[in-house]
Order: structure tokens, then sequence, then C-alpha cells
């Protein structure tokens, strides 16, 4: 594995995660339900430290950034804000959607560099971390999900799309 391939690990992971607080900051700004919306901040919260994290190791490994940035925020402000606006309903199923891909994006990593990289042991440890963290805000959002409706089933699945085409483009540019 070359040094390039943990230069793309890095880089998507940073938009991934520069992502999460942009769709989680618009779902701040239009949520209505007190409940919901503690719930939302404290995901938030956690998103903030995964950023950090990134920032700082694409800092020391001087990887640049994706040039996608100003797009991903656009695209996760609105897909917060929409999702929100429908209610808490439509903003956990989206949360539930991201998370669940995001699982899988970070599993993937991990057992690519476990197999490949296993002296980058910090970095396996902190994916891991923060692994475990985005399962914890996926299943939180799936307790909101009691009454499936035709309009979540298609969000949940927009969503997805939306997540695996923007990591497949952040590594990439
Ligand atoms: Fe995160
Ligand atoms: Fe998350």
């Amino acid at each position: 594995m070359k040094k390039k391939d943990i230069h793309q690990i890095v880089r998507v992971n940073h938009a991934g995660e520069l992502g999460a607080k942009w769709i989680y900051q618009g779902q701040l700004d239009w949520i209505k339900d007190a409940q919901a919306k503690e719930i939302i901040r404290h995901m938030y919260e956690q998103e903030l430290d995964h950023l950090k994290y990134f920032e700082k190791v694409m800092q020391v490994r001087q990887v640049r950034p994706t040039i996608l940035m100003p797009f991903w925020k656009w695209v996760g402000k609105t897909a917060g804000a929409f999702s929100a606006a429908l209610g808490s309903d439509a903003a956990m199923a989206c949360t539930e959607a991201v998370e669940d891909v995001i699982d899988e994006h970070y599993a993937s990593q991990i057992r690519h560099l476990e197999k490949e990289r296993p002296d980058e042991i910090e970095l396996i440890n902190t994916l891991k971390t923060f692994r475990a963290d985005e399962c914890n805000h996926r299943d939180i959002a799936a307790t909101y999900d009691q009454s499936p409706s035709p309009l979540k089933r298609t969000l949940k699945k927009a969503v997805k799309i939306g997540v695996k085409l923007a990591i497949s483009v952040s590594k990439r540019i």
C-alpha cells in the first residue's frame, strides 16, 4: 500500500466528517422537536471531534483536501435542512442512512489497513473508535423509525446513493 492510498483515506474521511458536520448543522437549524435536537447536538459534537482529528492528520501528513469542499458544504447543509424541515422522523431517517454507509466505509478501510498497513496502528484504532460512534448514531436514529413510509424509504435510498457517490468522488479529487 502506497503513501498515496493513505492520503486517499485521509482525504475522503476528512471530507466525510466535514459533510457530517454540515448535515447535522443543517438539521440543528431546522429541527423543531426539542428532544431530537438534543440528540442531534450530541452527534454533531462527536462529528466535530472526528473532524478535528482528520484536520490534524492532514496537516501532519500534508494531505490536500478535496477540491469539492464548497460543493459538499452546500449539499450537506441542504440535505440536513431539508430532512429536518420534514420533521424529526425524516431527519433521523437521513442520519440512519448516512451512518449506515459510513459504518461500511470505515469497516472496509479498517480491513484494508489491517491487511496492508498494520504499522498504522494509531490510525486503525482511531477509525475503530469513530466507526463505533457512527454505528451508535445510526442505532439511535433507527429508534425513530417506528412507522415506515414511502417518503422515508425514498429519502433513505437517495441519501445512501448520495453518500456513496460523495465517497468515491472525494477519494480522487
Ligand atoms: Fe463522524
Ligand atoms: Fe456520525
